[in-house]
């Protein structure tokens, strides 16, 4: 089998995927402040010394009033709310690392693309070549609400990201690598010669350039993408380096898999150019029993109105309009599509909403893996046998602690498998991703 590539999921916020973080008699027990860059220095160092390919973050630019039609509920059970900017933990993480990619979500529903090529190419200068977009069209319309923009259907929202990317490629490239001749003694900084205008008038923007920021190392950052729509696997197809996905069964994991590498076939792109990393919440014990009962701990821990918040914002569609009851493998509404596969046990009989958010506020429809870090490497294994995947996003259930584990612990056994490198090669977070040995 070939090398895993591991991702830390991050949120600059309490809550991650899972509702019982914040709360947890861990976090508590460890003094958690989520609001200090200091362990966030402290996570990347682990994840560093894990030997994983990045940390990464997401980003929600709202608070979410979707279910009852209320901020309580967010507020109240901290469902993926609030949550700091994470962009300038960005440079505080990859000031105290040296190998690991430092990335993070960044809508393009409410900005320009000037903008973003701008601060992402200046990221990439100052992590040295580890930075990292996760890009999105903005998952659901609180977002473009903040922005003062009217929310898009699905397909023109990729059309806008598709022709985003290509703006901010354009200017990326606007600088050749030696375009900077640094001449003190001729008095000449750059050769205007290897610095030219775009000119880019499209459907949805216009930019002139040149981009004021010289050549980046990656020449703009890593791709990043989680798209699961028909067009939203062509753009990750197209673009992304490294996709996530969360596909809690191995069967739907592999269709997705297939989907994503074939349509990369078609592009002409090899299939390496593009990870596809599954999401999956690790749950360690020194035995299974011990394991066992940790997960029961953390999923009593999880309120189903929280799970109800989140996943309301997920869907942007108010499941308090749904009987708890209610099988939700066959639902309709056009709204609940998106996120099907979480929808049914690994046997492929229905959940019930009231099972569907339960598991949506433990992790998001993650699956947990749960056992001693033995089994924990065997179900990763397994997982990449059925599915395909290049690797996992791995998601805390406490923090701090539960990264340290899976990497004192899971990751020593994955290495002794062959399966996770023990030294960093290449210089960026491209080379990271590209190796497979
Ligand atoms: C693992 C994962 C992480 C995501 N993180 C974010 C995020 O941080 N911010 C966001 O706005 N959307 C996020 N999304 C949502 C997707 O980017 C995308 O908007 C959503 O899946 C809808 O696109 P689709 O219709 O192509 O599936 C995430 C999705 C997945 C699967």
């Amino acid at each position: 089998m070939a090398m895993m590539h591991l991702a830390q999921f991050l949120v600059h916020g309490p809550t991650y995927h899972s509702l019982a973080m914040w709360r947890h008699p861990k976090t508590a027990a460890a003094g958690y402040d989520w609001t200090r860059p200091q362990l966030y220095q402290h996570i990347a160092q682990v994840c560093e010394r894990g030997m994983f390919d990045m940390v990464f973050f997401a980003d929600l630019n709202y608070i979410s009033d979707t279910y009852r039609g209320s901020l309580d509920p967010a507020l109240r059970y901290a469902a993926q709310a609030p949550e700091h900017d994470p962009i300038p933990l960005l440079s505080y993480m990859a000031a105290v690392t040296r190998h690991i990619g430092v990335a993070s979500t960044f809508s393009v529903s409410q900005h320009h693309p000037f903008y973003a090529a701008r601060l992402w190419a200046t990221l990439d200068h100052l992590t040295d070549g580890r930075a990292g977009w996760n890009v999105v069209t903005s998952i659901n319309h609180n977002q473009d609400a903040n922005f003062g923009v009217d929310r898009p259907p699905t397909d023109v929202r990729y059309d806008r990201a598709h022709e985003f990317i290509e703006v901010c490629r354009k200017l990326w490239a606007s600088w050749d690598e030696d375009a900077v001749v640094m001449d003190r003694a001729g008095a000449q900084f750059a050769n205007s010669a290897k610095v030219r205008r775009i000119e880019h008038k499209g459907e949805f923007f216009r930019s002139r350039g040149p981009l004021n920021v010289v050549r980046s190392p990656q020449d703009g950052p890593v791709i990043l993408q989680a798209g699961t729509s028909p067009k939203g696997v062509d753009f990750a197809a197209r673009y992304a380096d490294a996709i996530f996905a969360i596909q809690p069964r191995p069967q739907d994991a592999k269709r997705y898999f297939d989907t994503i590498k074939g349509r990369m076939a078609e592009l002409g792109r090899p299939p390496e150019h593009c990870r596809i990393l599954f999401g999956m919440q690790p749950i360690i014990g020194s035995t299974e029993a011990e394991a066992r009962e940790k997960q029961e701990e953390h999923n009593a821990l999880v309120p189903l109105e929280g799970g109800m918040a989140i996943l309301s914002a997920h869907a942007d569609y108010d499941l308090s309009k749904i009987d708890l009851e209610a099988p939700m493998a066959d639902r309709t509404e056009p709204e609940l599509q998106r996120l099907k596969s979480r929808f049914r046990k690994p046997s492929g009989e229905s959940l019930t909403l009231r099972e569907v958010a339960q598991r949506h506020g433990q992790s998001v429809g993650l699956p947990q893996f749960v056992g001693t870090p033995a089994s924990i490497a065997d179900q990763m294994e397994a997982f990449l046998r059925e599915a395909g995947g290049d690797g996992f996003m791995l998601s805390p259930i406490y923090c701090p602690g539960a990264i340290e584990e899976f990497v004192d612990l899971v990751v020593p056994e994955l290495q002794r498998r062959g399966l996770v490198r023990t030294e960093y090669r290449g210089r960026t977070m491209r080379d990271l991703l590209r190796q497979d040995d």
